[in-house]
């Protein structure tokens, strides 16, 4: 039977429960309007852990457009039944005011990325990772999970949330989980849904540049690589490249050799909504 939650009260009864059960708590945050990618991180938690908490929250503070945040697809019933048939044990599907005070939501949470946020989505989208990490934080500690997961989908989101657990010295495992993608090779994201047939189409050539320049990856300066992806990329019909970085896997820097592990991360437009994705290059 999967309970649906609203209250933090009540949530916070219901893990004082498993802890005393010592169920271990596998923990997958979202906001919700879930897809094949979500589902996977759900499975997973389902398979590794004795009960499954998934979060449903349309975080405000993590939006740097007020209009972004009211467009945001709300989808609760769906999301509920496909929890349900694929056996997450709760949903914590709190309201604005049950997470925040009205004094958090008017000013600034401020954390030391170390850098982190500085290139790519935090360069694009001032203040989005405080407010990710803002509401992680008081999700972990609220839900005391044991496990949490994570989708490569977003690097840089996980790559923060890994120097968030360090920083705050948490005991939670942090699960990275491989990127979801649609037949076409296209990551799956709720953002795909706005996108007219033939956008979907044409967003494809997103990952097929991708996959296909990975094996440029040597002969090639990263460098090279980058103004090689964006060209293909603008080339494409409908698609715009908003960058393509070339970073490393931990620090999330440019780099300037294939020595260490590489990820190639893009933000393109199609049409007008913004995509990501990305790719990892093993060191050569
Ligand atoms: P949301 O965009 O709903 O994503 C929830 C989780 O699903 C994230 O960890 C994301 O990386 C993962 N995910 C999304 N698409 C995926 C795909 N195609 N393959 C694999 N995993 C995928 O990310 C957030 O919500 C929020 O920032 C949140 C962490 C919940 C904080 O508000």
């Amino acid at each position: 039977m999967i309970k649906i939650v609203e209250s933090s009260e009540e949530m916070r009864r219901l893990v004082k429960g498993f802890k005393n059960e010592a169920k271990r708590i596998g923990f997958v945050p979202t906001m919700g309007a879930l897809h094949e990618g979500h589902q996977s991180l759900v499975e997973r938690a389902v398979a590794e852990n004795d009960v499954c908490v998934v979060s449903i929250f349309v975080n405000p503070t993590q939006f740097n457009n007020h209009e972004d945040l009211e467009k945001y697809p709300r989808t609760l019933t769906h999301d509920i039944a496909l929890l349900k048939e694929i056996g997450c044990s709760v949903v914590f599907a709190p309201q604005v005011d049950e997470m925040y005070s009205e004094t958090e939501i008017n000013s600034l949470f401020d954390f030391d990325f170390g850098g982190l946020d500085r290139v790519m989505e935090g360069k694009f989208r001032p203040g989005h990772f405080n407010g990710v990490v803002q509401i992680v934080s008081k999700l972990f500690a609220l839900l005391e999970p044991d496990r949490a997961y994570f989708g490569e989908k977003d690097f840089q989101q996980l790559a923060i949330i890994h120097r968030m657990v360090e920083v705050m010295g948490l005991k939670v495992e942090i699960v990275d989980c491989p990127i979801v993608r649609e037949t076409s090779g296209l990551a799956m994201s709720s953002r795909n849904e706005r996108l007219s047939a033939e956008q979907r189409q044409n967003a494809a050539g997103i990952s097929k540049v991708l996959f296909e320049c990975a094996t440029f990856a040597g002969p090639e300066s990263p460098q090279e690589l980058a103004a090689r992806i964006t060209e293909a990329i603008n080339k494409q019909p409908d698609l715009s490249v908003e960058y393509v970085e070339v970073v490393d896997a931990k620090s999330l820097q440019p780099v300037n050799s294939w020595a260490t592990p590489t990820v190639v991360c893009v933000a393109v437009f199609c049409g007008d909504v913004r995509l990501i994705d990305n790719v990892k290059i093993a060191p050569r």
